[in-house]
């Protein structure tokens, strides 16, 4: 039995996340005892773990004290931060967990949700096509946005997850409008805009898997709908409702240099968001050290439909920080073949779907 303690259980990522152990458990008949934590008590009861614990925001001083403390009364082997932010704090923190000798499977802390002006700089610094990008300190530099890019235009908050204060904007009197409502409404000051090209194009992702700066397995998929976007005004809405596998040469090695471009050592999950612009080039709007809420529902997915327990990556990830390996020669890239879809609706469940079969998932 391997013990574990999995934080951010109760979001939508960390009940994949669990999902997919759960099902390479049974695979492979090795049983794992899964402690898990969120900040939502109401959230936290979607967990498949075994034991559910609130733990406090990740922002707060007792989080990582907690976390020890759990990690030494259950003899945990592998902490796994799945939330971004909560990722981001236990890497700033390892040293603190150094005497439990847990282990961990994280990149550095720089790369964890960095700032979207720092992901622009640092990928256009290693000639990795980015959109046209103005910084917002004033009003003024909205009208020069318009000046030099042109329009439309997406402005968006620096900071933040989901698409956050994400807008199309076709003025500089729709954009002024934007700053200064989320400005009167404390969601943001005017300094914490960006302002960028619109990409109009296919709305691309590039998610991988590296351990000490090798590549492990990857594979691309398109957003074809996000959940619920009638109802926002950015239409982006964090995660897709409907979305589907592809092969291209050309996003895998963009996915590649863009992780390479943050972090010259990655280590740990990555994901690269590419958006087309209107001639079908790629850009990248972001790339992070963080899980896609949908990668493990991927993996759980692939492997549930085709009885593959190699294609979970989830477990591959669990494999790699236990032992150092994977259990089978997987792929650098296309771990999962083209044309896949994955359908997931509120309430309702997922679905995967290819040409000649559909599978329920849940
Ligand atoms: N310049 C742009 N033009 C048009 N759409 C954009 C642009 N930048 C981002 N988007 C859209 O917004 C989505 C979210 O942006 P991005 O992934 O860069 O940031 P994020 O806020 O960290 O989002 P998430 O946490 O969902 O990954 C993108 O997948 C894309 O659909
Ligand atoms: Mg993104």
């Amino acid at each position: 039995m391997t013990n574990i303690l999995v934080t951010g259980s109760g979001g939508i990522g960390g009940v994949n996340f669990i999902r997919a152990l759960r099902l390479s458990e049974k695979q492979q008949n090795k049983k794992l005892l899964i402690i898990s934590t969120d900040h939502n008590p109401y959230y936290l009861k979607f967990s498949g773990s075994d034991v559910k614990l609130v733990s406090p925001r990740h922002d707060d001083d007792s989080f990582v004290p907690l976390l020890i403390k759990l990690v030494e009364k259950y003899n945990i082997e592998f902490l796994h931060p799945h939330p971004s932010s909560e990722a981001r704090v236990v890497s700033e923190n390892l040293a603190s967990f150094k005497k439990t000798k847990v282990k961990t499977y994280l990149p550095k802390p720089t790369s964890i949700m960095p700032d979207k002006l720092e992901i622009h700089d640092a990928l256009a610094k290693k000639h990795v096509r980015v959109p046209k990008t103005v910084e917002i300190t004033s009003f003024e530099d909205i009208d020069r946005a318009f000046s030099e890019i042109g329009k439309p235009l997406w402005i968006r908050a620096k900071r933040g997850a989901g698409g956050r204060l994400g807008l199309k904007v076709e003025t500089p009197e729709e954009a002024k409008h934007w700053v200064e409502l989320n400005r009167l409404q404390h969601r943001a000051t005017v300094a914490d805009f960006i302002i960028q090209e619109y990409l109009p194009g296919r709305d691309l992702a590039f998610d991988s898997l590296w351990f000490k700066g090798h590549l492990v397995t990857s594979y691309c998929r398109e957003r074809l709908e996000y959940f619920l976007k009638h109802i926002s005004l950015s239409g982006i809405t964090g995660t897709p409702t409907i979305a589907r596998t592809f092969v291209d040469e050309k996003v895998n090695r963009i996915g590649v240099e863009a992780v390479k471009a943050i972090d010259s050592e990655p280590h740990g999950f990555f994901s690269t968001d590419i958006k087309e612009d209107a001639s079908g080039n790629c850009v990248v709007t972001e790339v992070d050290g963080k899980w896609h809420t949908t990668a493990p529902l991927w993996g759980y997915a692939f492997a549930k439909a085709l009885n593959k327990l190699e294609l979970n990556i989830a477990y591959q990830y669990l494999r790699l920080a236990l032992n150092g390996d994977t259990d089978a020669d997987l792929p650098n890239y296309n771990l999962f073949p083209a044309d896949y879809y994955l359908v997931r609706q509120l309430d309702a469940g997922v679905i995967l779907e290819h040409e000649d079969a559909t599978w329920r998932i849940i």
